[in-house]
């Protein structure tokens, strides 16, 4: 939360930055660790959503495993102290460079997005005289319901394998002396807000439970993903998700064996909201019908309304004044949408204020990027 003591220590500071509220990301994950225990549940958390190591720091400590998807988060996770017993390894593309990496490292679990990938993999680790873990990656065909760019478990997607594939999965699996099945994985999309759409997935997951172990396959590991959605109209009001809800939705529904693991790979819901991108008003122009902020950040910093449309709110806070306008809030980079929203009501503002864009800790400083040859973006932490 940014209170009054954060905001006036932000003064002296060179814009923008992230800020991350390091105690609430802690109580986050410990809410999220007490839950997930509660059903004996494993979670890895996505490294995509945030690799600052800061933050990766607090989610080693509570024990979390680590979820990524190139070769260098599984150097980072491992480098960064998670247990390489507790990192999984997914993407639709890994290259053969990673994967003898990742089988030197001796990761937990690749999880599979092709059957042309089980061969390859089978033959690097044939190469190094090891054996690799490995879960298959199935597209369930469950809708989201969430934005068209972050839904992944339509039959249209690039990611996983068909359910028509599952055949070919188990002939190849069978030619593949050095892969050992330990589980099926699913992750149907991201920002899901509504857990009726867990509840789909996970009736999904019990018909494949069942139809591997018809075909002689006893699975260890149903990993379920991520991608709880996080409140990014509230952030004050809700900071944290109702993990305990979430869980108990999978505790309720999948159908498992006592022996079978339920794992998890939660990014955002982790991390969002304890980052936001603070920066500063460059220049107000007044318009005829429209004002502009125009801020020293820009979508270089936090790409998601540009690439997403995504609504994240936008505070002023260093203004005090009760007169209210409507503003459109843009960045400095020379593109049109790089604009972080429009119409925002806000204090009538001011050079030099500050702005504050919310829920910011997912998908945010991860994803910027040098374009205009902008500067790396700083980062500072509560204490
Ligand atoms: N597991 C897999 C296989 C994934 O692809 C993802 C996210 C996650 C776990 C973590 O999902 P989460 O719990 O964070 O929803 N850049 C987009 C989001 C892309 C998500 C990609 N996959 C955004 O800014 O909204």
């Amino acid at each position: 939360m940014l209170n009054k003591d954060t905001i006036s220590s932000f003064n002296e500071l060179e814009t923008p930055f992230y800020y991350y509220d390091l105690k609430l990301l802690e109580q986050t994950l410990e809410s999220c660790r007490m839950a997930a225990d509660k059903f004996g549940f494993h979670v890895h958390y996505a490294l995509k959503a945030n690799f600052n190591e800061q933050v990766l720091e607090a989610i080693r400590k509570i024990g979390f495993g680590a979820d990524c998807v190139s070769g260098n988060e599984v150097k980072k996770a491992i480098d960064l102290g998670f247990d390489s017993q507790k990192v999984v390894f997914a993407g639709v593309g890994k290259s053969d460079k990673e994967i003898t990496e990742a089988l030197n490292s001796d990761i937990y679990c690749f999880n599979v997005e092709s059957v042309q990938e089980l061969e390859i993999i089978n033959g690097l680790a044939a190469k190094l005289g090891k054996e690799a873990r490995v879960a298959l990656r199935i597209n369930p065909n469950v809708d989201a319901h969430t934005h068209q760019y972050i839904t992944t478990g339509l039959e249209e997607n690039k990611f996983g394998i068909n359910q028509w594939e599952l055949n070919a999965c188990i002939e190849q699996l069978k030619a593949c002396k050095q892969l050992n099945l330990i589980g099926i994985h699913f992750h149907i999309g991201s920002q899901i807000t509504n857990l009726e759409v867990f509840k789909s997935l996970c009736l999904k997951v019990n018909e494949l439970n069942v139809w591997f172990a018809d075909h002689g396959y006893q699975l260890k590991v149903l990993n379920v993903g991520g991608g709880l959605g996080v409140d990014y109209h509230a952030p004050d009001e809700n900071p944290i998700n109702d993990f305990d809800s979430y869980f108990t939705i999978f505790n309720q529904f999948l159908e498992r064996r006592n022996d079978q693991e339920v794992h998890f790979e939660l990014g955002r819901a982790l991390v969002a909201q304890c980052g936001s991108l603070i920066s500063r008003i460059l220049y107000v122009k007044n318009g005829l019908k429209k004002n502009f902020l125009i801020l020293d950040a820009g979508m270089t910093e936090l790409m998601r309304p540009a690439l997403y449309q995504a609504y994240h709110k936008i505070e002023n806070i260093s203004s005090l004044s009760v007169k209210k306008i409507k503003y459109d809030v843009v960045g400095p980079i020379c593109e049109s949408t790089d604009c972080f929203g429009k119409e925002v009501e806000l204090p009538e503002s001011f050079r030099g204020d500050l702005i504050a864009i919310r829920t910011a800790g997912a998908y945010g400083e991860v994803m910027s990027s040098g374009y205009n040859l902008r500067e790396r973006v700083k980062s500072v932490y509560s204490k």
